[in-house]
């Protein structure tokens, strides 16, 4: 009895100390720091203030930063599987040069351990902005509290109809539930 309740002080002595470090709560990411990297990424996604956005990314982003995306490979008729971006320079110019992306709605953000972020997002303004487009990011956060690898899967049919691809139906059907 008495070790055990001395083990569960140790414990929690151990926890108070590690939530002092602003990244993480008891070994695991703390949720303000997850929100606030979202944050700093969804300002990088719209970039309303380019340099800005570009000194956020450069802080936010490891040196080896890689995007993987089957989602995007797919609107790009590419082999899946692939990484659709290498290192941090391309993707920060590559996004700063697009346009910015409007309508950025957060449904849910989620830490999953000592090293992962979930951004549950739904954005309205993609091209047309006919159709939500609802995805998910996965982030992985170094040691440093920068992002090294980005898994990004969303609703790429209806990314590819707002941005003007003709979707045609396979006779009898094809979805996954009907
Ligand atoms: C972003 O900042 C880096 C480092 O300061 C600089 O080398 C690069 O040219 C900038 N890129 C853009 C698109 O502004």
């Amino acid at each position: 009895m008495k070790l055990a309740s001395t083990f569960i002080q140790l414990a929690s002595v151990v926890c108070a100390a590690a939530a002092v470090l602003p990244r993480t709560d008891c070994g695991r990411l703390s949720q303000a720091f997850a929100e606030d990297v979202v944050a700093k990424f969804i300002t990088i996604l719209n970039h309303p203030d380019p340099a800005a956005a570009n000194a956020t990314a450069q802080a936010l982003l490891a040196d080896g930063y890689q995007e993987i995306s089957d989602s995007i490979l797919s609107l790009e008729g590419q082999p899946l599987g692939g990484i659709t971006f290498e290192g941090k320079q391309g993707y920060i110019e590559g996004v700063l040069a697009a346009p910015p992306v409007e309508g950025i709605t957060t449904n849910e953000i989620l830490v999953a351990g000592s090293s992962k972020i979930l951004w549950y997002w739904t954005f309205y303004g993609i091209g047309s902005g006919e159709y939500e487009v609802k995805g998910f990011n996965l982030f992985t956060i170094t040691e440093k509290g920068q992002i090294s690898t980005l898994n990004l899967e969303f609703n790429s049919i209806a990314w590819g109809l707002n941005t003007g691809y003709q979707i045609i139906f396979p006779e009898g059907g094809g979805a996954p539930t009907k």
